[in-house]
């Protein structure tokens, strides 16, 4: 995280050097390294059918709907911003940012691909490398297979199977922790994300694996985890957006809220699971008092969460979990509209 904040800066004093600008805050402003992106097409030259999926999500749309959206113009007066797309602090959740050929870093996109699987320059050629021009996915040696997944990872890559890892980036955004943005700016407070629900809808493109043939469903073991860890997460996430709580208003109002909410979630499901990481998880919960100005205390609680909702996403067999069945959400629940190939 500091290389990452440091690489940041660095680019930040470049640009500002090449400008003849002040730096803005950068560290704020882009989730990723806008050095380090590749942007949509590039994935788009082996993924056109996830592409194809993604295109109709309001992930895709917002680059171009949310700056004439006058909810968005009102929330940008508010924060005394000019410009929704520039410079503000609405990129970091809203869009991709990546340099241009001269080197000036432009917004190219809204929530892409790498926003969620990672920031693609280090990890694009390595992880569809089977090893040679006569080799394919079918015929890889399982060696090769398993070292091409390992270097993916370790050059940044997010693969759906890291459950937590793919998840915890969903909520980093949909928590919106931002206290002046939800005080002063008026910005939703984010919503009830739950997420099996906001996975399995509009955003839903498993559709490499069948060549674009059918967008399937996350089997019933996986929208377990799913909705196990991301209630985990909800808790964890709520104490980051508590660390930086200094007023009480909405903001952390609904952080307090939300932290409440996963708990007794938790503690309800656990009554029929008796798993020991989720009661673990429940005891930092119900521990932890609700404050303002409480930064090392919420930030402590949060690595717990995270450490533990890690262990429990690595070691937990999906077959003990049937007892969550009942409560999943069924399709009917799923946000937004499927894509149909
Ligand atoms: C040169 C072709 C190529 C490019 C470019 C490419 N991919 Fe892939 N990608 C593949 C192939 C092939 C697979 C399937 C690998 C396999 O079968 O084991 C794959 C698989 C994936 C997976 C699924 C991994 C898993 O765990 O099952 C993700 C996620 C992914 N790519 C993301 C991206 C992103 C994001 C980009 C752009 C930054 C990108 N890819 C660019 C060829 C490519
Ligand atoms: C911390 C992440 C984050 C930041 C920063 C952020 N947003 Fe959002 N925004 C979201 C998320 C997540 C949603 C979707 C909310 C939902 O449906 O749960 C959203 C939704 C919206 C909506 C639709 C709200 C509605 O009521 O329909 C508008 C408008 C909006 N954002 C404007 C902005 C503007 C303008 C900025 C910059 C001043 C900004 N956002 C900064 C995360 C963020
Ligand atoms: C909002 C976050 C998000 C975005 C944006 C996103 N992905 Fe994914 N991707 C996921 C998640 C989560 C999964 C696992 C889905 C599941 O288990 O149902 C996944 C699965 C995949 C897979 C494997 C499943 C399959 O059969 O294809 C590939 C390949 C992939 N994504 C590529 C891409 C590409 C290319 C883009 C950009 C067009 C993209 N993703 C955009 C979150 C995202
Ligand atoms: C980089 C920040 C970011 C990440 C990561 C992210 N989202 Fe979003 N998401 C947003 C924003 C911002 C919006 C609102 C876009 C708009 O309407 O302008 C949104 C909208 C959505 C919507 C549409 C909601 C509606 O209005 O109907 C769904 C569904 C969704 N996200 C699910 C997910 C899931 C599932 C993940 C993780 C796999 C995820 N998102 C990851 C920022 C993010």
């Amino acid at each position: 995280m500091k290389t990452f904040t440091n690489s940041i800066l660095k680019f930040g004093l470049l640009i500002a050097l090449l400008c003849g600008s002040a730096p803005f805050a950068l560290a704020d402003e882009f989730r990723m390294d806008p050095a380090r992106v590749q942007g949509p097409d590039v994935c788009a030259d082996c993924h056109e059918y996830n592409v194809a999926a993604w295109r109709e999500t309001h992930h895709f749309k917002t680059f171009k709907e949310l700056p004439s959206r006058p909810k968005a113009r009102e929330i940008a007066d508010k924060m005394g911003l000019k410009r929704i797309k520039q410079g503000s602090d609405c990129l970091g959740c809203h869009f991709t940012a990546k340099p241009d050929d001269s080197g000036k870093v432009k917004t190219i996109a809204g929530i892409t691909c790498e926003s969620c699987h990672g920031a693609g320059d280090k990890y694009v050629d390595i992880h569809s490398d089977f090893g040679g021009k006569e080799v394919t996915a079918e015929n890889e040696p399982a060696a090769h297979r398993d070292k091409r997944w390992a270097d993916s990872s370790a050059a940044g890559m997010i693969r759906p199977v890291d459950t937590y890892k793919v998840a915890a980036n969903c909520y980093s955004c949909h928590t919106v922790p931002n206290e002046k943005l939800v005080n002063v700016g008026g910005h939703p407070a984010g919503s009830k994300f739950e997420l099996v629900r906001w996975s399995q809808g509009e955003v839903r493109h498993n559709l490499h694996y069948s060549n674009g043939k059918e967008n399937v469903e996350a089997p019933v073991e996986r929208r377990r985890m799913l909705y196990l860890v991301g209630k985990m997460l909800d808790l964890e996430y709520a104490f980051r957006g508590l660390a930086d709580a200094t007023a009480k208003a909405d903001y952390a109002v609904s952080m307090a809220k939300r932290a409440q909410r996963a708990t007794a979630q938790l503690k309800a499901l656990n009554g029929t699971l008796n798993n020991s990481h989720i009661a673990q998880i429940v005891a930092l919960g119900e521990a932890t008092k609700l404050k303002l100005n409480a930064r090392d205390a919420y930030t402590s609680a949060a690595k717990k969460v995270s450490d533990i909702a890690k262990k429990f996403a690595a070691d937990t067999d999906p077959a003990s979990l049937a007892a969550v069945d009942a409560r999943l959400p069924t399709p009917d629940k799923y946000r937004g509209k499927v894509y149909n190939p």
